[in-house]
């Protein structure tokens, strides 16, 4: 790629938390130029966590970067199913290892399943040690890479052991996307629509109209996705770090999203196939309780089905179901379901008590595959 083109596909944002605040980098070339993200590590000792799907392509990049520090690599299967204890267990384990103190950092590199992991590592670690993010895919650049939530699963629910614990930087280096397979690239498409549904209309619209591009992975197509996804997910985070209320609205479809992958099995539904199940279930309750109208539902599933992404609750799922394991969901107070929907485009909001019947018919509403 040319120098002139680099430059004009690179972005740098921030996360501006005080004293926690960070630099997110996006742009082709970043694992390839350390210069920019390595000297953000002040301490000796690195621990490096990557996947075996991520590892052949990405982890020479990262170790060469990484030259100087005592490293531990650890290269775990792929997959949801790694979000585990026992893989706390075992990060604990090698940070021990590696005499890791107090200026210690975690560095992930991967997707969201090794960034959630290996953040909850370095958040458990002597209370908390630096923590850098290398995603690997558009999910993780655009979403579980920024804002500091850390988690893993239990087998009642997902992330339901976790941390707020926010990272040192984001280094989101695009040409890492050239190898994701185009499941998880839509999956990744799912939150980026996401962004658009909850707050920005017109950036719906541009990714209505950017769709070819997207999907054949065009790169400036990708890095403005990208970059307008981030500054959404940056300035939610600055105005309420811990969710105490307007972040909660970034989980739009996620209530539903969530227990559709724990019913389905940690894996078989990726997490972005499930959020976008989830958001057009969202968007017909709302339509149901009058906020908003059928249309804007039938609007939002059909960008959904446009970009190749489910829209329809898988056929073994019944919705009685699917409603007992959203009564595990974080966002619920006193056993009171609490739920992300909208009064249309751009305009989510939160809404607390809704009736279960109306969530049965919603659920039962968006078919079933
Ligand atoms: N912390 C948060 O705020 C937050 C937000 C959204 C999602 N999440 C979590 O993120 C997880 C999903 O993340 P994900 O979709 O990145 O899944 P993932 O980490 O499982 O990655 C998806 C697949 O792509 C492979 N892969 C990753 N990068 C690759 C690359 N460049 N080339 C080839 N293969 C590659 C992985 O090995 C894996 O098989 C879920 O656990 C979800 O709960 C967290």
């Amino acid at each position: 790629m040319p120098p002139e083109t680099i430059v004009e596909l690179s972005r740098e944002l921030r996360v501006e938390l005080g004293d926690r605040s960070y630099p997110i980098l996006i742009g082709p070339g970043l694992l390839g130029q350390p210069d920019r993200w390595a000297p953000l590590l002040r301490g000796r000792q690195v621990l490096l966590v990557t996947d075996s799907n991520v590892a052949p392509h990405y982890l020479d990049s990262a170790r060469a970067a990484l030259c100087g520090k005592s490293l531990d690599v650890v290269i775990l299967p792929a997959g949801e199913a790694q979000k585990s204890m026992a893989n706390l267990d075992s990060l604990m384990q090698r940070l021990a290892g590696l005499g890791a103190s107090r200026d210690a950092c975690v560095v992930a590199l991967g997707g969201g399943v090794i960034g959630d992991l290996s953040g909850f590592a370095a958040a458990c670690w002597m209370r908390g040690v630096p923590f850098l993010q290398l995603p690997t895919t558009l999910l993780a650049m655009v979403d579980s890479s920024v804002g500091g939530k850390t988690a893993i699963n239990l087998p009642q629910g997902k992330n339901l052991v976790g941390a707020f614990h926010q990272p040192l930087a984001v280094v989101a280096d695009t040409d890492t996307l050239a190898t994701l397979p185009d499941r998880e690239l839509r999956s990744g498409l799912a939150e980026v629509i996401k962004y658009g549904a909850i707050t920005d209309a017109a950036f719906l619209d541009w990714l209505d109209q950017h769709r070819d591009a997207l999907l054949a992975r065009d790169a400036a197509a990708l890095t403005e996705a990208i970059e307008r996804s981030c500054r959404h997910k940056a300035d939610i985070v600055a105005r309420d770090e811990t969710e105490r209320g307007e972040r909660a609205l970034l989980n739009f479809g996620h209530s539903f999203g969530h227990a559709i992958e724990a019913i389905a099995g940690y894996g078989e539904v990726l997490h972005g196939e499930a959020v976008a199940i989830g958001m057009c279930m969202a968007a017909r309750l709302a339509a149901r309780l009058e906020m908003a109208s059928g249309d804007d539902a039938e609007r939002l599933s059909s960008l959904l089905q446009a970009f190749g992404l489910p829209t329809q609750r898988p056929a073994n799922l019944a919705p009685e179901k699917l409603l007992d394991a959203m009564r595990l969901d974080k966002k619920n107070l006193s056993g009171r379901l609490r739920l992300i929907l909208w009064r249309g485009a751009g305009r989510a909001e939160m809404v607390d008590g809704v009736e279960s019947a109306d969530i049965l018919r919603a659920i039962a509403a968006a078919g079933a595959a």
